[in-house]
């Protein structure tokens, strides 16, 4: 049985991806610190699959534990999704946020390598196309970082690129997401952010279940069919089981490789408003607010690359991601508290 480390396993792409893997007969340790998460949601896990999870709760900077984890367990790959991901806070701290990525990445990879475990999957993201001029975008097109946290996917990009040049033993899969959203079928888990959510889905499942009073959408001229900005969503049950294909595919195939994880279909904000009322039955009151600086008008991805390559596309529909984030979110109206 392979035994797969996830960092960032507690987190909301991470807790699902976890489920997967043991549900395909992974053996699964996670490592997080929870800054931005808890443990409920890996209590969570343990009930839906009636069994335990090996946690510790270690910070990528703390260098002499994860080498003690590493001497613990044999580890047959690494999933990395540990990382801060907020664009606005990141902007606030940068250094906070180069401290946090790039650095505890590359101390996650100095142990890795002196524990001879060279077989990575990387959270990646759309972000790193920048402020992408035309959409779909594919993997080979122009990169660039319009803000800090951006630049740390850039810069882990460049850093993991690298390292496969300099010793092809490294086996790297680069995923870059679009925009997850949904939540395990179950209800059991799903998306909790501190605060205000920045994001649409959890903004809009808020707004359903009482705790804001309404949307504010920004911008509605926009050159796109009804003035609002069109993203890709995917829902994050596919982008979990992208990530054991993608882990398959190291484990048979020797190289470095790039995806974008999305489903190919652009969507508005007021697609996601009509989607969400019909899955759902609620109405989102919601009004127009001016653009929010830094946003891109359209991004959505080229998928066939991972269609093609790892034979991965996503199943569920714009209906599906409502309905599973609105399950998620009135079962749980306070998240993981
Ligand atoms: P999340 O915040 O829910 O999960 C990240 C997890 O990493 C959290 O549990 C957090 O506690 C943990 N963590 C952060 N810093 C750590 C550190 N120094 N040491 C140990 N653990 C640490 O976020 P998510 O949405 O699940 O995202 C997972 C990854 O995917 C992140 O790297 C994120 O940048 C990337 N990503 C997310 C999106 C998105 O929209 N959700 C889009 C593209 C890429
Ligand atoms: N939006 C609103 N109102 C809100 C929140 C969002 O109208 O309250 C709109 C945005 O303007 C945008 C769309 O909904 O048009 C999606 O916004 P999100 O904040 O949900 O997602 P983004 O595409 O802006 O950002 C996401 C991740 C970033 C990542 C980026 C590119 O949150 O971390 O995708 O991959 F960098």
């Amino acid at each position: 049985m392979k035994q797969i480390l996830v960092t960032g396993g507690a987190g909301f792409i991470g807790s699902h991806t976890t489920l997967e893997l043991i549900q395909n007969g992974f053996k699964v340790v996670v490592m997080d610190n929870l800054s931005n998460s808890k443990i409920e949601s890996l209590d969570r896990l343990e009930k839906l699959i009636g069994g335990k999870i090996p946690f510790y709760q270690i910070d990528l900077l703390d260098k002499e534990s994860m080498i003690q984890l590493f001497k613990n367990h044999d580890f047959d790959a690494v999933i990395h999704f540990a990382g801060l991901k907020a664009v606005g806070e990141s902007v606030q701290k940068p250094l906070y946020y180069y401290q946090n990525n790039v650095t505890g990445t590359l101390n996650l990879l100095e142990v890795m390598n002196n524990s001879g475990v060279n077989n990575l999957v990387f959270s990646s993201s759309a972000t790193v196309y920048g402020d992408p001029e035309e959409s779909p975008l594919k993997e080979d097109g122009p990169l660039s970082s319009v803000n800090p946290y951006g630049a740390t996917k850039l810069t882990i990009e460049n850093i993991l690129r690298d390292l496969h040049y300099s010793d092809s033993k490294w086996r790297i899969s680069l995923l870059r997401y679009f925009n997850p959203v949904g939540a395990h079928e179950s209800g059991e888990i799903g998306e909790d952010p501190n605060g205000i959510p920045n994001n649409l889905m959890p903004y809009v499942t808020q707004v359903a279940v009482g705790k804001l009073q309404k949307l504010n959408i920004y911008g509605n001229d926009y050159e796109t069919p009804d003035g609002t900005g069109i993203r890709d969503y995917i829902h994050v049950v596919d982008l979990a089981k992208g990530h054991l294909k993608a882990l398959e595919q190291l484990f048979s195939e020797e190289g470095l490789f790039t995806y974008n994880l999305g489903t190919g279909q652009g969507s508005s904000v007021l697609d996601m408003v009509h989607a969400f009322q019909e899955a759902t039955g609620i109405n989102i009151p919601y009004t127009f607010a001016p653009r929010r600086p830094g946003d891109a008008a359209i991004c959505y991805a080229d998928v066939s690359k991972a269609e093609r390559e790892l034979g991965w596309k996503t199943e569920r529909t714009l209906i599906d991601m409502c309905r599973d984030s609105w399950n998620w979110q009135s079962k749980n109206p306070n998240g993981f508290e």
